[in-house]
């Protein structure tokens, strides 16, 4: 059968919309041509100015949802592709319901509605192949006709509303002619559309509810049990007219919903019964919840357990890398960052999945990516995503944004415009804008696949322009404005920025890390010139940082856990230096007792810079600490997923008062990076695992951990348990590749590809 793409031609479809306050219905039907045999292929191509769904006489035409997701919709549009051969019948109706999505609901905390235009509207094309070779084509345009529908109203952070006496978009295709107007034909730019390089968003899985209770004033509250993102699903029978609200939240304070976190978002959905049976699924919003609070459910407990179920929603995405060990909370503490994950990769990275922001914030994602690129095969994901980054920086310059798509560009309050006749130097922000080069690196270690690499070239090398431009004479950054060590839990509620850590340390630190980066990269791209010169920079960055920030101590200023970490990690310092430093980095983390002392930057790197300058039991002791600020206190507090900040329920059950209050924030999960590499210690020694490296460092209380990926070669994985200090290992090897087990104490061996085991290995 033909693929969706050969049956490919130039778009000539037009985007239609119509002039309802509704998600409005557009609607036509077509017969097959006769005399050409049977249909061998049908394919519907189709996008939106906001979200489409489209149903054949009455059936989805696809699992995906959110279609066609959030791109920088200023020059790239996406359209999916789907097979509907299965749903061509001889008479067939199409329906399209279109709601706002990204394009025109609200997006961020600023007030921002409708920013890239007026007009909801979808466009499609259905080609249908004959088996003599015949080709016909029903696009959208102007003789479609239109109606409003029942979904009333649909944002993705207010949630929706449907009235199930109206018409609904599964019935549709049934309703008279007479219920129907004209559509109206909207002027659009069909160079900007492009397919696919990444996954949809599909429905994963659906959980049931148990009661928790009633509010006060009576209304029924469920809990899922876990922390998810995506919707309701209501099979429900009332009263003609009679009204169910549905509020969602991520955690209950005083025996209610804590709303206060979502901010702005309503979250509510509001369904009107027929006073039949209704099945209500509000499929143009999504909402992070694990607890919801119904108003006006018209049934038993029994029957709301029975009749609701909560739908999780996001990018279908294969499950590639997996952890276990013999600690259930970091076992727990794991699950819960695989959950993080997976309500956060919604079409694109996203910062949080509940309040009014859920924006693709390249901070949060630098920290996250070799941890999440571990979990799950992304790299078609994520090069998807950064053709958005390419297409904002040319934008703005060459400037990397904070957040692709970049909507902040339309929020004139983030910005100062400078007084007249100052020109000011764009300088780079430490690790928000440093994601242009360290996302896609770790895509290249993860898959070794180099056209990530390729992809962003053009991106790194403005990005890199910018840094030469910003160095300071002594090889420091101490121009433009900095997030810094974001969160570090000494910072008030109200001051992330607030940081121990000195931030233009930090800033040089990780300008560092990416002119280093970006060396390799030249050197994989094979363009040695480049890769010379950017090593060169990178060089004076780290004879900068030595001259300018570390004391003839070793004492680095500011004296903070996260100027060490990084600096150790990012090989600023090395030999006895490097060895000082862990050392100091130990002796904090000690003095502090063996709490968190890191925000955003410091946190992914805080356990390697102990494990890496000999202090492993200091890196269990941390990551294995229950009080708070630590990873283990989250799950002591019945935490599903990973918080944004380390004590968003502060420890008497209280919601922490900072207006940012997520509970559902992926960066502090790049923890789980360690977990993979040095608890079960497998990591890749050369990019997509051609060369292995096994070297778990195990740590007091654990007595046994694995991990297995599936690479681009196989399966390789590793578990070992312990018993009286004696170490029992098992390794895979994937075909093809070399596998290096690196014990402590122990010469290292080289494996090659099959199953090893070592029963005697001695550790200590
Ligand atoms: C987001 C963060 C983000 C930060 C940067 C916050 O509101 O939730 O995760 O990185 O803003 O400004």
């Amino acid at each position: 059968m033909p693929q969706p793409s050969s049956l490919s031609s130039p778009w000539t479809a037009q985007m239609i919309t119509a002039d309802h306050p509704s998600a409005p219905i557009l609607r036509t039907s077509f017969q097959l041509e006769p005399g050409h045999g049977e249909v061998t292929a049908a394919v519907l191509r189709i996008t939106a100015l906001g979200i489409v769904e489209a149903r054949f006489n009455g059936v989805p035409a696809s699992a995906d949802v959110l279609t066609p997701g959030w791109t920088s919709y200023e020059q790239r549009l996406r359209f999916a592709a789907w097979d509907v051969i299965d749903l061509i019948e001889p008479t067939t109706t199409i329906v399209l319901a279109v709601g706002n999505g990204w394009y025109r609901g609200r997006l961020g905390w600023l007030g921002l509605e409708g920013v890239y235009g007026p007009d909801k509207a979808a466009a499609a094309e259905l080609v249908l192949a004959y088996s003599d070779g015949h080709r016909q084509t029903i696009i959208t345009d102007g003789t479609w006709e239109s109606a409003p529908s029942a979904i009333l109203a649909d944002d993705l952070y207010d949630g929706e509303t449907i009235d199930a006496r109206l018409l609904l978009p599964q019935n549709a295709h049934l309703a008279e002619d007479n219920n129907f107007g004209p559509v109206r034909v909207v002027e659009f730019d069909p160079s900007i559309l492009e397919p696919y390089v990444g996954p949809p968003v599909r429905r994963q899985e659906e959980l049931a509810p148990a009661v928790v209770g009633r509010t006060a004033s009576g209304e029924l509250l469920l809990d899922f049990g876990q922390n998810l993102v995506g919707w309701l699903r209501i099979q429900v029978t009332g009263e003609s007219g009679e009204e169910l609200v549905v509020h969602h939240a991520e955690v209950l304070e005083n025996g209610d919903l804590a709303l206060r976190p979502l901010r702005s978002a309503k979250a509510a959905d509001r369904f009107v019964f027929s006073g039949g049976d209704d099945d209500f699924e509000p499929t143009f919003t999504y909402h992070g919840f694990r607890y919801a609070r119904l108003q006006g459910w018209p049934g038993t407990d029994e029957e709301a357990i029975d009749g609701i179920r909560a739908v999780v929603v996001g990018s279908e995405l294969e499950r590639i890398g997996h952890f276990a060990c013999s600690d259930p909370d970091l076992v727990k503490l794991h699950e819960n960052v695989v959950w993080g994950m997976r309500g956060n990769f919604l079409d694109l990275p996203t910062d949080c999945p509940q309040r009014d922001e859920r924006m693709g914030y390249l901070g949060d994602l630098a920290a996250f990516a070799p941890t999440a690129a571990f979990l799950y095969d992304i790299d078609a994901f994520l090069r998807d995503w950064l053709l958005d980054l390419n297409v904002e920086q040319r934008i703005q310059g060459g400037q990397v944004p904070l957040t692709v798509p970049n909507t902040l560009k339309y929020e004139p309050s983030m910005f100062q415009a400078p007084p007249e006749g100052v020109e000011i130097k764009p300088a780079p922000m430490a690790m928000w804008q440093d994601g242009a080069v360290w996302i896609p690196w770790a895509l290249w270690e993860q898959y070794g696949d180099v056209r990530a690499l390729e992809q962003q070239r053009e991106s790194i090398a403005s990005y890199f322009d910018i840094i030469e431009g910003a160095i300071e004479e002594n090889g420091t950054l101490t121009a433009g404005y900095q997030l810094g060590d974001w969160l570090d839990p000494a910072a008030p509620p109200e001051d992330p920025r607030n940081a121990r850590a000195d931030r233009e340390v930090v800033a040089t630190a990780c300008m560092y890390k990416t002119a280093d980066l970006a060396a390799r990269i030249s050197r994989v791209l094979g363009d040695d010139e480049e890769a010379a010169r950017r090593r060169a920079v990178a060089e004076r960055i780290r004879s900068g940082f030595l001259d300018t920030y570390v004391g003839s101590d070793g004492r680095i200023r500011s004296d903070a856990p996260t100027v060490y970490a990084v600096a150790i990690a990012f090989g600023l310092v090395t030999g006895d230096l490097a060895q000082a430093a862990g050392d100091r980095l130990a002796e904090l983390i000690a003095d502090g007792g063996y709490v968190i002392a890191t925000g955003f930057i410091g946190t992914p790197f805080v356990l390697h810079a102990l494990s890496g300058t000999g202090h492993v039991e200091t890196a269990y002791r941390l990551i294995t600490q229950k009080q708070c600020p630590s990873w283990l206190y989250q799950v002591s507090m019945g935490a599903t997923t990973v918080w944004e900040r380390w004590d968003a329920l502060l420890p008497d059950g209280r919601v922490n008062p900072g207006e940012m209050t997520s509970f559902n924030h992926y960066a502090f999960g790049s923890v789980g990076d360690w977990m993979h590499r040095v608890i079960a210690g497998i990591s890749p020694l050369e990019p997509g695992y051609r060369r292995v490296l096994f070297a778990p460092q195990p740590g007091t209380g654990l007595t046994s951990a694995s991990a297995d990926i599936r690479t681009p070669y196989g399966v390789s994985g590793i578990s070992w348990s312990l018993e009286d200090s004696r170490l029992r290992v098992q390794l895979e090897v994937a075909q093809g590749t070399e596998g290096l087990l690196r014990l402590p104490g122990a010469p290292e061996r080289v494996l090659g590809p099959g199953k090893h085991e070592f029963e005697d290995a001695h550790v200590g």
